[in-house]
């Protein structure tokens, strides 16, 4: 089937059989790829026009009680200098990033109950009281609905939780007996019901993963309508059990289409199935090639993260080797950022950046949701 055809497909049924996948990510022609990546920059277009938004992330505890397979914040994980910032340290780094320009903050950390709920309602409050104008986004993990709805109520108005993958035997193979595959989906609708914008995600190339597990998790999307996804490369962690892996997609021709491929191609896949969805161009992908960010965006991705932590404990937030932005000052990643972007026609835009369908008077002001 020609290439065309399927994409206009998709497009149209904003829906695509395992079929049309296995298609999409076996592309062995640069040209042919280049298609998909045109398509997905130009359904981006039509949204976002060449608009980039940004997000400051604040990575404030690298302490977790979880022992996923991959992950070098990992419990068992010994060796890693562990930190944690406390709320002053945390409202300076807010500060520090609306002065440059951020109107959108993510706290993200490990799962690290020295973190409470009130303490995190605390942080919460204290930033929404010194910006109504802030995006507030949470990325702490699975937690009870209360305490999400408590969150919610202190001024949290985004919440990202990676699923992970969506087939249970790869999760179960990813994550020790401990953890529920179940109860990482339920968190994901319950946030979504309390009235968060809710991101979701997942890696490519992580060992066991296929083209079935990548339309599995394709269809989760398609069920949940998450507001963003965010996709990365799986970069191997040596200190990790799965540290001595290589990424891999089972049934992509891997001597073809290299991991970093399939993840631009699985970028294009979304913006076509989703156009208003927020995708960013993530880290990882940055890690996985020197251009990989700017590839992303000409791809379809919209989104940037930019590193917010303070520049010494950066090099201690290893989730995988080789991480980048581990030693730039904020202000000059910040400076560096908005040259590449340039550089490919695009521009990083100072705004919420709010999905399309959720309007800003959605959203709480000074910590009450405002409907
Ligand atoms: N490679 C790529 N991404 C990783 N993450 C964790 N470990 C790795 C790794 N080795 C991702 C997970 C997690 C997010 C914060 O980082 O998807 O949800
Ligand atoms: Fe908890 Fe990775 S194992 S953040």
């Amino acid at each position: 089937m020609d290439i065309h055809n399927i994409l206009s497909h998709i497009a149209k049924k904003k829906d695509i059989t395992q079929e049309e996948l296995c298609i999409l990510l076996n592309l062995t022609e640069q040209k042919d790829r280049e298609v998909l990546y045109n398509i997905g920059r130009e359904t981006s277009y039509t949204v976002y026009q060449r608009d980039v938004y940004i997000r400051g992330l604040i990575e404030f505890t690298n302490w977790c009680k979880n022992d996923c397979y991959y992950c070098g914040l990992r419990r068992s994980n010994t060796n890693l200098e562990r930190y944690r910032l406390q709320k002053d340290e945390i409202l300076a780094c807010v500060e520090n990033g609306y002065k440059l320009g951020f109107r959108t903050v993510v706290l993200q950390g490990g799962e690290d109950p020295y973190y409470d709920d009130e303490t995190v309602c605390d942080i919460v409050r204290g930033i929404r009281s010194s910006h109504k104008d802030i995006a507030i986004t949470l990325s702490i993990g699975e937690r009870d609905r209360e305490s999400y709805q408590a969150f919610f109520e202190a001024g949290a108005d985004r919440y990202l939780l990676r699923h992970e993958t969506a087939d249970r035997k790869h999760y179960e193979s990813l994550h020790p007996d401990e953890m529920s595959f179940e109860h990482r989906r339920t968190c994901l609708y319950d946030l979504k019901d309390i009235g968060y914008q809710v991101g979701c995600g997942f890696m490519v190339g992580s060992p066991g993963q296929s083209i079935h597990t990548l339309y599995e998790d394709l269809r989760f999307i398609l069920d949940c309508q998450p507001h963003m996804v965010g996709i990365g490369p799986f970069l191997p962690q040596k200190d990790t059990p799965l540290g001595g892996r290589t990424a891999a997609v089972e049934g992509v021709d891997g001597t073809r289409s290299s991991v970093l491929d399939v993840t631009l191609a699985l970028i294009s896949i979304l913006r076509i199935l989703s156009p208003k969805l927020l995708i960013p161009a993530t880290t990882a992908l940055g890690t996985a090639d020197p251009k990989g960010r700017e590839r992303g965006i000409l791809s379809g991705a919209n989104v940037i993260m930019p590193n917010l932590s303070p520049v010494n404990v950066r090099d201690k937030y290893l989730l995988y080797d080789g991480k980048i932005c581990t030693g730039e000052e904020a202000a000059e990643c910040i400076e560096c950022l908005r040259r590449r972007i340039k550089s490919i026609g695009y521009e990083i835009v100072t705004d919420r950046g709010d999905h399309p369908d959720m309007m800003a008077h959605e959203f709480h002001e000074g910590g009450k949701r405002n409907v």
